[in-house]
């Protein structure tokens, strides 16, 4: 589907030359392509949001056709043909099946959150910014609601937003896919905190030229490394196969493939990132030796 095509606008040169279709991240060149939207990455609003502020995006038109596609500023978000990948980010997200607090970014069509729900959670809070989503989100919620005991809380606005508001050591699953951007290092700085130790995060990555994965994990693992994480919470990712409507979101007639919107290979990258356990910081030293003198200061007295 296109909205993996359409992020390498502004960086194509560099993109190609290294093979990587899909999502970049915050190291690439161009780390903020546009100043309005604010810090997120360089293929955030690459093609035709490239003028468009958060505000923009907020109250832009999203409209679903066939219960296929997804479309905003005429172009793909999300589509019914990456069903197959999607629901192998959610198995990762929840292996066990051990009804999971968890945190999802990017509501888009519903399609993990179904997925989620079918596995069964103990809740699921869902941060979204587009306001006709959002609106989709809330009737979705009160569907669900007859099949599913699992908490869901909404949370409309952007994640870059919003995530300061909750709780470290809180979820076991965070499922990152707010299409077009992508796992930057600020993100994942916040998915480890917001963890609880055991805690999972998947995040959207793919390719469409398979001689790439490799490059484009060692990139990912990087800044997976500068966000916090440690060696051994970076398993190896597990691939998986699929096909979708290459960029055509302006083409699209109805559910693919089609003659304008065919089908192409996709890889689909499924990370296997799993905290261990939180490194005692500095500043959780002082709060031990402080809490260590108050009680030894009250048993002198
Ligand atoms: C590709 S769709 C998500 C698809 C979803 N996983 C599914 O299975 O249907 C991306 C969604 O993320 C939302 N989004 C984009 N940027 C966001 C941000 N910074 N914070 C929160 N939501 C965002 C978009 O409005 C869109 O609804």
């Amino acid at each position: 589907m296109a909205r993996v095509l359409k992020q390498c606008s502004s960086s194509v040169a560099f993109l190609v030359l290294i093979g990587v279709v899909s999502h970049a991240t915050t190291e690439w060149p161009n780390d903020v392509s546009n100043i309005n939207f604010g810090h997120t990455n360089s293929s955030h609003m690459s093609l035709a949001h490239s003028d468009v502020s958060r505000h923009d995006f907020m109250k832009a038109k999203a409209t679903q056709k066939d219960d296929y596609v997804l479309l905003m500023f005429d172009e793909i978000v999300m589509a019914r043909d990456e069903e197959g990948g999607i629901e192998q980010y959610v198995n990762a997200l929840i292996p066990e099946g051990n009804n999971p607090r968890l945190l999802e970014i990017g509501f888009g069509m519903g399609i993990s959150a179904d997925f989620i729900h079918k596995r069964g959670c103990a809740s699921h809070t869902i941060i979204e910014a587009n306001a006709d989503v959002m609106k989709t989100l809330v009737d979705w919620r009160i569907k669900r609601a007859e099949s599913s005991n699992c908490l869901v809380t909404p949370i409309f606005g952007f994640w870059e937003d919003a995530v300061s508001q909750l709780g470290a050591n809180t979820y076991d699953g965070i499922m990152y896919d707010p299409h077009p951007s992508t796992a930057t290092v600020p993100f994942l700085k916040e998915a480890r905190r917001l963890l609880r130790p055991g805690g999972r995060v998947v995040f959207f990555l793919s390719v469409y030229d398979n001689r790439t994965v490799a490059a484009t994990w060692r990139h990912t693992n990087r800044t997976l490394r500068k966000a916090g994480w440690h060696d051994d919470e970076i398993g190896k990712p597990k691939l998986f196969h699929g096909e979708v409507m290459a960029d055509c979101g302006h083409k699209y007639t109805k559910p693919g493939p089609t003659e304008e919107c065919p089908f192409r290979p996709l890889t689909y990258i499924i990370p296997d990132v799993k905290k261990k356990k939180d490194v005692p910081t500095l500043a959780d030293h002082d709060t031990a030796t402080e809490a260590w003198s108050d009680t030894r200061a009250q048993s002198e007295l």
